[in-house]
């Protein structure tokens, strides 16, 4: 195991980075290829940084996923044990105004990638898909099976492609295919070195709040205080980036697995909290105070998701270790050390007080 390469595409991500850091430390060679359209090379230079010694098991590529050649040429100078497969545009709002962006970025990329491996024999893949399928679930927790159904452009992509991926199985039963659902992903690497930098105004609950916790926005609004939940908001599964991780390598090793085709796995932790004991935890482990202001429900959202982790403990030997109150510990670490992100002068003077980045 310790010398197989994977490829990572759009592994200078949030969510690639923290699992390029744990690919390193396990061992693995790690190529990444991302056309930084949401992200920093910063974050690729760090996690070389925290991984040490195998810190050299790492390249960086600047590839668009679209980009047959470029990609032909990476799969033709390395043979991939397999591919973990990140890249893509994830704002929810954003696919419904501008849909062809969407199916063009996540669709055409994924189908080149796929034939690029195809072309190269390397038919194991991990896809990133994601909670956003179970669409407004009727029951939770959402097990592998409950109903599918997507609410956005954004989330018809991630259909489409767990669709296309079990074709491309049926037609060729030497595909190895695991496609992991992420639920709310939240959190940083405990160093407080690498993190979540989204560019522009933030989608999601903790990012918004990150920003109000460091006076980059006044105030959080709150999206309907009238669900039917413990304290009428929204209820999620979030989940530590690093469990999450996590679950890439536990996947990795399940791809060994001669029995393996086509299987999806849930990643969560199986507990719902709602957006108001998410802003009291965050408020606990920061000592900030983060004003809000109640709105209307945000259309498509949602009352209650989270997930059943049975299939995931039981098939993958895999289990979520951190709680809420540790993901707003590490969110909170990130974001004081990094009130701007990757890019600013601040968040690199801040890294140079603790010794990590030269
Ligand atoms: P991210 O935006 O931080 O990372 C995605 C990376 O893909 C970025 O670095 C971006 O530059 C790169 N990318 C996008 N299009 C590309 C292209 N055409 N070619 C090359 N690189 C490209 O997002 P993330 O939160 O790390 O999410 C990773 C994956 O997980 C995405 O597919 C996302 O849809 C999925 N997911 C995320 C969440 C979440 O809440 N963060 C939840 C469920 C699923
Ligand atoms: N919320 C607010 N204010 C905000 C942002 C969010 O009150 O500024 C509330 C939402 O109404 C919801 C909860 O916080 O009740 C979580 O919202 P997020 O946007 O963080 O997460 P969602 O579960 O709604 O959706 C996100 C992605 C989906 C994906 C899902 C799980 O947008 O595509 O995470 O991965 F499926």
């Amino acid at each position: 195991m310790a010398t197989k390469a994977i490829l990572v595409t759009g592994g200078a991500g949030y969510i690639g980075s923290h699992t390029v850091l744990q690919l390193l430390v396990s061992g693995f060679k790690t190529v990444v290829i991302d056309n930084l359209n949401n992200s920093s090379e910063i974050a690729m230079r760090r996690v070389k940084e925290l991984a040490g010694e195998f810190g050299n098991n790492l390249s960086f590529h600047k590839v668009d996923l679209r980009d047959k050649p470029a990609l032909m040429q990476i799969f033709d100078t390395t043979m991939f044990e397999a591919v973990i497969h990140f890249s893509g545009l994830k704002a929810v709002g954003e696919s419904v105004q501008k849909p062809l962006l969407y199916y063009n970025n996540n669709l055409i990329g994924t189908i080149t990638l796929l034939e690029v491996m195809a072309a190269h024999g390397c038919k194991n893949l991990v896809f990133s898909s994601s909670a956003t399928v179970y669409g407004w679930p009727k029951e939770v927790p959402c097990t592998e099976e409950s109903p599918l159904s997507a609410l956005n452009p954004y989330g018809r992509t991630k259909l489409f492609i767990e669709e296309i991926c079990r074709d491309i199985y049926r037609a060729d039963p030497e595909w190895k295919m695991i496609l992991l659902r992420y639920f709310n992903p939240i959190g940083a690497h405990p160093s407080g070195y690498i993190g979540e930098d989204p560019h522009g105004v933030p989608n999601n609950l903790m990012p918004f709040i990150q920003q109000v916790a460091v006076g980059k926005r006044p105030v959080l609004t709150v999206f309907g205080n009238d669900y039917n939940t413990v304290d009428g908001t929204g209820v999620r599964d979030y989940i530590h980036v690093v469990d999450l991780a996590e679950g890439h390598i536990a996947a990795l090793h399940k791809l060994e697995d001669s029995k393996i085709g086509y299987e999806v796995f849930n990643l969560g932790t199986g507990k719902g909290t709602s957006v108001f004991q998410m802003v009291a935890a965050f408020e606990k482990a920061s000592g900030k105070k983060i004003p809000l202001v109640i709105a209307d429900r945000r259309p498509g959202d949602a009352e209650i998701v989270y997930a059943s982790t049975e299939k995931a403990e039981r098939e993958l030997n895999w289990k979520a270790k951190y709680s809420i109150d540790d993901m707003c510990r590490d969110q909170w670490n990130w974001v004081s050390k990094n009130p701007y992100g990757y890019e600013s002068p601040e968040s690199n003077n801040n890294n140079a007080d603790n010794g990590c980045y030269t």
